[in-house]
């Protein structure tokens, strides 16, 4: 049986989009609270919201060429403005200035480009007022908030063929009041193969161990991690989202820090050789197109992912096999195990700790180099490398091994009963 949720690792890297009216202000996602912006000002930029340069085929293509395997949308954000046609909601895409529905395009899109489909979809909503008096104060409002969530859900997993990864946010402050074990029935329901992010929809595990996620008694969860890796306590795919520039996840137009390569490529390799999936953050401006620099990372993207795709799809984290990497970070595939090097050491490149027989090593992308291998007991050098990298950002070695990738007791002292067993230094010591 083919397993549905493979794709997610063979993916690894991801398009995370925050887009919205917010977008129209150039000032991140959270204008309206942030901002105090008066609601019924702010609602007016729905006609103005026409999305001229939105071309959901060219996000998805350009989210491909980065080596993207999949996408998530903001189908509606904390704001309350939808991008699809949410039943009997008047402030959605449809019915304003867009007089479509943005979210079939972006489907569209994403399935062109043979991407995989996400859909996030913030339960917190800024349009109802009992999201700040409190549940007490209005339950009939509560409900109503409620039920208008599980509509939408409903709504989200089926109109628009298979989706494959419901992606939840702003769950704080009602927690279970949305409900979310009905939320999770509906999507299970609809789309009995999509992925959901369980730590997003129920909770943090310590906080709600009853929960079906907690207790990873349901297929297709996911966990997630934000701005920062860590990894879930439940052992499900994971993902890191962060962000292509500084602070907000909408576009931010005074924000001129834009990460650089350097700094892309090293997110990359610290979720996955971690072992998790990276969810990196474009906020398109209000017309519906990138801002340049943004374009031009994507493009910086695609050429590293091209070059050493091999490491990326379908990869496990690998960090966890030494205890101590001092020159970057690791995957591996198979047989594989590739250096994600970050502090290239000229000529030779030495390491320590992999117990396997080696079959050989290759510079990915570089096929005409001719790297040779030497090993004197734990040591393994590398040779016949330049003296410069052959990519300045992170090059990536790989050691293509006999059998899986294993560490020796060096590399693994800190498996044995406990967390520094000295032992196995007593010869070394000695030497
Ligand atoms: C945070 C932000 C929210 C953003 C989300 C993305 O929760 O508050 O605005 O959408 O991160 O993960």
């Amino acid at each position: 049986m083919p397993d549905p949720y493979a794709w997610f690792n063979e993916a690894k890297f991801g398009m995370f989009l925050h887009w919205g009216l917010y977008s129209l202000l150039g000032l991140g996602e959270q204008v309206l609270l942030r901002g105090h912006l008066k609601p019924s000002e702010y609602r007016k930029l729905a006609e103005r919201f026409s999305a001229p340069n939105y071309d959901a085929h060219e996000w998805a293509r350009m989210a491909r060429d980065a080596g993207m395997g999949y996408m998530v949308l903001t189908t509606k954000h904390h704001d309350g403005y939808c991008l699809f046609d949410s039943p009997g909601w008047e402030f959605s895409a449809p019915h304003t200035a867009p007089g479509r529905d943005l979210v079939a395009e972006y489907v569209e899109g994403c399935r062109a480009a043979g991407l995989r489909v996400g859909i996030y979809y913030s339960l917190q909503d800024w349009s109802f007022p009992v999201m700040f008096d409190g549940p007490d104060a209005d339950p009939d409002e509560l409900e109503r908030l409620v039920q208008k969530i599980h509509d939408d859900v409903r709504a989200l997993c089926s109109n628009y063929g298979q989706i494959d990864l419901m992606w939840f946010d702003g769950r704080w402050p009602l927690h279970d009041l949305w409900r979310p074990l009905e939320i999770d029935d509906i999507i299970r329901e609809l789309q009995p193969d999509c992925m959901i992010t369980g730590d997003r929809l129920h909770g943090a595990p310590a906080q709600f161990p009853d929960s079906p996620f907690a207790r990873n008694d349901r297929p297709g969860y996911i966990a997630s991690s934000e701005r920062r890796i860590v990894a879930s306590s439940v052992p499900v795919p994971w993902e890191v989202c962060d962000i292509n520039q500084h602070r907000w996840w909408g576009y931010v137009k005074h924000d001129h820090h834009y990460k650089s390569a350097t700094e892309l490529v090293y997110l990359m390799a610290e979720a996955l050789g971690q072992g998790a999936n990276l969810l990196l953050n474009f906020g398109p401006m209000g017309c519906g197109a990138f801002p340049q620099r943004a374009r031009e990372q994507l493009e910086g993207l695609g050429r590293f992912t091209e070059r050493n795709a091999e490491a990326i799809h379908d990869s496990a984290g690998a960090n966890g096999l030494f205890e101590y990497l001092v020159f970057g970070d690791m995957t591996r595939s198979g047989e594989t195990l590739y250096l994600w090097v970050k502090f290239w050491q000229g000529e030779s490149f030495h390491f320590a700790g992999l117990s396997n027989e080696i079959r050989g090593a290759r510079v990915l992308g570089r096929d005409d180099i001719e790297v040779t291998v030497e090993r004197d007991g734990d040591h393994i050098y590398l040779r016949g490398l330049p003296e410069l990298p052959p990519d300045p950002d992170i090059t990536i070695l790989a050691i293509d091994c006999e059998g899986e990738p294993q560490a020796t007791d060096w590399g693994r002292y800190r498996l044995h009963g406990g967390d520094y067993d000295m032992r196995v230094w007593q010869d070394w010591v000695r030497s």
